[in-house]
């Protein structure tokens, strides 16, 4: 069975690092051997501040961006989220882009990879599972937190992680498959 990962870049600003992030997570991603991966950059869908007047769950989408965010959530069984630590905070274009949908992220399974200082985003990453559970995805407990993530970027801007990084990403990666593996056949029941 094939399941398809969508690792997400969560943050959206100029001169963000989360490409630089997430470009080692979906290498690892594929490395692992169990997803056909896929990096989505959230910031190529430019969403604007929710402006859909219907409530997601009816899928009646009038804007060309919400319709083309709906088709690359609901195309995977799984997602990664790259999320940075804003004030302790996941990003709010994150939040936005997650709240602007509904039935496309349910009973799906979800990992965090988070990256900040001396928490590696912890705080975030704990922030973003109470959502991504809220909305029916399973929020799987082994977040991947990436302490002072800037010291391991290199001159050429790719991101060099740690041997526990790698373990770390690999753990979730194994859970990630286990539920959604599990979580495929209960959607489609
Ligand atoms: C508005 C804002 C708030 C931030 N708050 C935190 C924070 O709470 N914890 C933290 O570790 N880093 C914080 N930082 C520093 C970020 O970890 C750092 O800027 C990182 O590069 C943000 O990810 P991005 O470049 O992908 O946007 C903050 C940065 C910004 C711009």
């Amino acid at each position: 069975m094939s399941l398809k990962l969508n690792v997400i870049i969560g943050s959206t600003r100029p001169g963000r690092a989360g490409p630089v992030v997430a470009a080692w997570v979906a290498e690892q991603a594929r490395s692992h051997g169990k997803f056909e991966v896929e990096l989505v950059d959230l910031a190529d869908f430019h969403l604007p501040l929710l402006d859909e007047p219907a409530h997601p769950r009816q899928q009646n989408y009038q804007h060309e961006h919400t319709k083309r965010w709906s088709a690359s959530v609901a195309s995977a069984d799984a997602y990664l989220f790259v999320t940075p630590e804003y004030d302790y905070f996941p990003n709010a274009a994150l939040i936005n882009a997650l709240q602007a949908l509904s039935l496309e992220w349910s009973m799906k399974a979800a990992a965090v990879v988070s990256y900040g200082g001396i928490s590696g985003g912890l705080r975030a990453a704990q922030e973003l599972r109470q959502l991504i559970a809220n909305l029916d995805m399973m929020a799987i407990p082994q977040t991947v937190p990436l302490p002072f993530f800037g010291k391991f970027i290199n001159d050429e801007q790719v991101f060099v992680p740690t041997e526990p990084m790698i373990e770390g990403l690999n753990g979730a990666l194994t859970q990630l498959d286990k539920w959604a593996t599990a979580l495929k056949p209960a959607r489609q029941g």
